[in-house]
């Protein structure tokens, strides 16, 4: 079945880890600075598969893997946009003083973060929120919901480049 899609979703499926770094960085041509992507999701539902996709549409070098040990990982890409790569799995653990809510999300930069409803407390509430969930071993469902005018506008622009309808 084809991506199903309303005014303010669209679900699809991904077949492989391949397709879901595809799809992001499909996603990731599109981001402007102050854009907040949520990324929910149970384990190995690949979230992180999704956000390299994103840092490769974003033209950021180098590698992306989770912030397992922090709570952000900061990249630039050559165009000067910064990405700010947030999971939220141990927010509620540890501290973590250097971490500046503020500034990350819904500032200057892109925000894409993992486990958002762990940090719901800083995630403001126009937003393009992503749910994935296991379909098998190699085939994950993604669910988008845009929040707000602008991610209506983002949402329609990925489903006219990743599925051309
Ligand atoms: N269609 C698919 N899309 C993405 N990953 C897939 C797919 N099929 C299988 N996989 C596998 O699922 C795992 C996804 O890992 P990933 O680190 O992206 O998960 P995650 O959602 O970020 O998990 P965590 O909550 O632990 O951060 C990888 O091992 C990947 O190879
Ligand atoms: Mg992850």
């Amino acid at each position: 079945m084809g991506p199903v899609l309303t005014l303010d979703d669209l679900d699809f499926t991904s077949h492989s880890e391949g397709q879901t770094r595809r799809l992001g960085e499909r996603l990731g041509a599109l981001l402007q600075p102050g854009d907040v992507i949520c990324l929910q999701g149970p384990l190995g539902s690949g979230k992180t598969r999704f956000v390299q996709g994103i840092a490769r549409g974003l033209r950021v070098a180098g590698i992306i893997s989770s912030p397992s040990y922090t709570i952000v990982n900061e990249y630039r890409a050559p165009n000067g946009i910064v990405l700010y790569h947030i999971d939220f799995y141990r927010l509620d653990e540890s501290s973590f003083p250097g971490f500046d809510p503020e500034q990350c999300i819904g500032g200057a930069g892109v925000a894409v973060i993992e486990w958002p409803e762990r940090g719901a407390r800083f995630i403001p509430p126009e937003n393009l929120w992503l749910k994935f969930r296991h379909v098998d071993e190699s085939k994950r469902g993604i669910l988008m919901s845009a929040h707000g005018e602008r991610y209506r506008e983002l949402l329609r622009a990925f489903r006219r480049s990743a599925f051309g309808i």
